[in-house]
């Protein structure tokens, strides 16, 4: 099945005008569901067994109307070795969080994080650490199981930082081809360096990302990731927000369409329960909805897991009612 759709994907390729080949469509606007994640630290070093998102929430916010989940993972958790197999078990779990999500409502879309910084245990992809043979694993692994789900993004690596730039583009491009291999179809969500920021996408990766190429035939399947919190460091740990970030995201805008007009998602942004982040956030989610279609949508940081005492917490209280955040600065926005 999925290498018939291989094929008619080659086909349609062929004999389709550049340009009609699928640019994402829908405009998307949800939240981050974390918890599986928990605790990887930005040096790819992980403990712990992962947290469930309740999957309550899933029905909780597409009934507000979102249509985007990112749901982040530990890597050590998917494959307990490095390059080695699924853990069968910890996929199920993973996939009934994904599904439940998919299941809440026939429009929503799933972003599968790994959620690795670019390091396993302290050492970075493709510069010393898992090699990139070893990076595509997990990959082409994970296109066996979603392959064919167009309704699944692939997010192939959160947030890379402090590493050789163009060496990380060839991982990138080397996930890329594996993944096509293998069959999907997926929409790839590439990311940057400096922990993807959205800031130095257009000086940094971004004008090596923009010659990545698909082997499935143009690049509208080939989506960028970045982040920007509002906070004073861009650090996403202050419960105040600072800026609504309209300037950075109306360079990466520029960015994006004087390159080939291409699309970015905006996967974390988000803030704490504060005046402050309820302005500049919805502003800045009120630019974002202006930008579409270069910038597809949001996923705010972040539900799932997280305690509502999280100073980013958007995870409805238990009671049912949402933080004023998500109400005053997120829900206007969804698609
Ligand atoms: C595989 O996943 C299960 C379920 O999360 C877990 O109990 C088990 O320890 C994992 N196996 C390894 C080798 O990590
Ligand atoms: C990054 O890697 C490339 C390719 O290996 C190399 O030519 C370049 O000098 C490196 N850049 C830095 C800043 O080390
Ligand atoms: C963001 O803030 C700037 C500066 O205060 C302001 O000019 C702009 O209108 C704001 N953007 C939005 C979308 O409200
Ligand atoms: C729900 O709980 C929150 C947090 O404790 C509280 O602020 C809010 O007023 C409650 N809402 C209702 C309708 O009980």
């Amino acid at each position: 099945m999925r290498f018939a759709l291989a094929i008619l994907a080659a086909v349609t390729v062929a004999i389709a005008p550049q340009g009609a080949r699928g640019q994402f469509s829908t405009r998307l606007g949800g939240v981050n569901t974390a918890g599986w994640d928990f605790s990887v630290d930005t040096s790819g070093d992980f403990s712990g067994t992962g947290d469930a998102p309740p999957v309550s929430q899933y029905t909780h916010f597409s009934g507000e109307g979102a249509n985007l989940y990112r749901i982040p993972f530990a890597w050590q958790l998917m494959t307990p070795t490095l390059g080695g197999t699924i853990n069968s078990s910890f996929f199920e779990e993973y996939d009934t969080t994904v599904q439940a999500a998919l299941s809440s409502n026939s429009d929503v879309y799933v972003i599968v994080d790994l959620h690795n910084y670019a390091r396993w245990n302290g050492d970075i992809v493709g510069q010393g650490g898992p090699t990139n043979a070893q990076f595509a694993s997990i990959w082409t692994q994970l296109a066996d199981e979603y392959g064919s789900n167009d309704r699944i993004i692939f997010g192939i690596m959160n947030e890379p930082h402090d590493l050789n730039v163009t060496e990380w583009v060839a991982s990138v491009q080397y996930v890329v081809n594996a993944v096509r291999s293998a069959g999907s179809t997926n929409y790839l969500l590439l990311p940057g360096s400096t922990y993807s920021s959205a800031q130095t996408f257009p000086t940094e990766a971004g004008p090596y990302l923009v010659d990545v190429t698909d082997p499935l035939g143009g690049t509208d399947k080939l989506l960028f990731d970045v982040h920007k919190y509002l906070d004073s460091d861009n650090s996403g740990t202050h419960s105040t927000c600072v800026t609504n970030n309209t300037e950075v995201l109306e360079t990466l805008v520029s960015f994006l369409q004087e390159n080939g007009n291409r699309q970015a998602i905006l996967s974390e942004t988000g803030g704490g329960e504060t005046s402050s982040c309820y302005t500049y956030l919805a502003e800045e989610l009120a630019y974002v909805q202006s930008a579409y279609p270069n910038l597809v949508g949001f996923s705010v940081w972040a539900a799932g897991a997280f305690d509502t005492s999280y100073v980013l917490s958007v995870t409805p209280y238990s009671n049912g009612t949402d933080e004023t955040l998500w109400t005053e600065a997120v829900r206007p926005y969804l698609p």
